[in-house]
């Protein structure tokens, strides 16, 4: 049954965007749905203006929590939904515009979540991105110890609020 769970989840995307990026999400939605995958959508559902850090953290908690592998967050430019998402340990949020960015994330830096911007990437190129995205396996080898310098980072600053984190 847990292996039942485990499966449908790996052929889940959680998706969710705030105004600057609505349309784009709808778009991603269908494309995903059309190549195969299920969505879970966590909003926004309208251009009505909301704040990006509430639905960075809709996504960014499950992928953190292990509930689903990868993620998809849109804002206008992919920025604001990247730092937000970053704050969860084991995320890995990558903003991407174009198959190089999309294709080293995945490569080098294993990224669970892809962050697109609906006022800086257009349609197709989306798209593209997409599917490269979804269709690049993790490398491993020698950065697997690099990432594990990123949760090193994340253990030794859990706790902390300040401006000094990382150092
Ligand atoms: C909203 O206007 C905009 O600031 C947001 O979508 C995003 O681009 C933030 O990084």
């Amino acid at each position: 049954m847990v292996a039942l769970i485990l499966s449908m989840e790996k052929n889940t995307i959680v998706i969710a965007s705030d105004h600057g990026a609505f349309e784009l999400k709808e778009k991603l939605k269908a494309r995903l749905e059309k190549l195969g995958y299920k969505t879970v959508d966590m909003g926004t559902h309208s251009s009505e203006s909301v704040d990006y850090p509430d639905f960075a953290t809709k996504v960014a908690r499950v992928i953190s929590e292990k509930e689903f592998e990868r993620g998809i967050l849109l804002c206008g430019t992919g920025i604001g939904m990247s730092i937000a998402a970053n704050k969860w340990p084991g995320v890995r949020a990558a903003p991407v515009y174009d198959n190089y960015t999309a294709r080293m994330s995945r490569m080098h830096n294993n990224s669970n979540i892809l962050v697109l911007g609906g006022r800086t990437t257009g349609e197709e190129t989306a798209y593209d991105i997409l599917e490269t995205w979804l269709n690049t396996p993790y490398e491993g080898g020698r950065h697997d110890k690099r990432i594990q310098k990123i949760s090193d980072l994340e253990s030794r600053n859990s706790g902390s609020s300040s401006g000094e984190r990382g150092k």
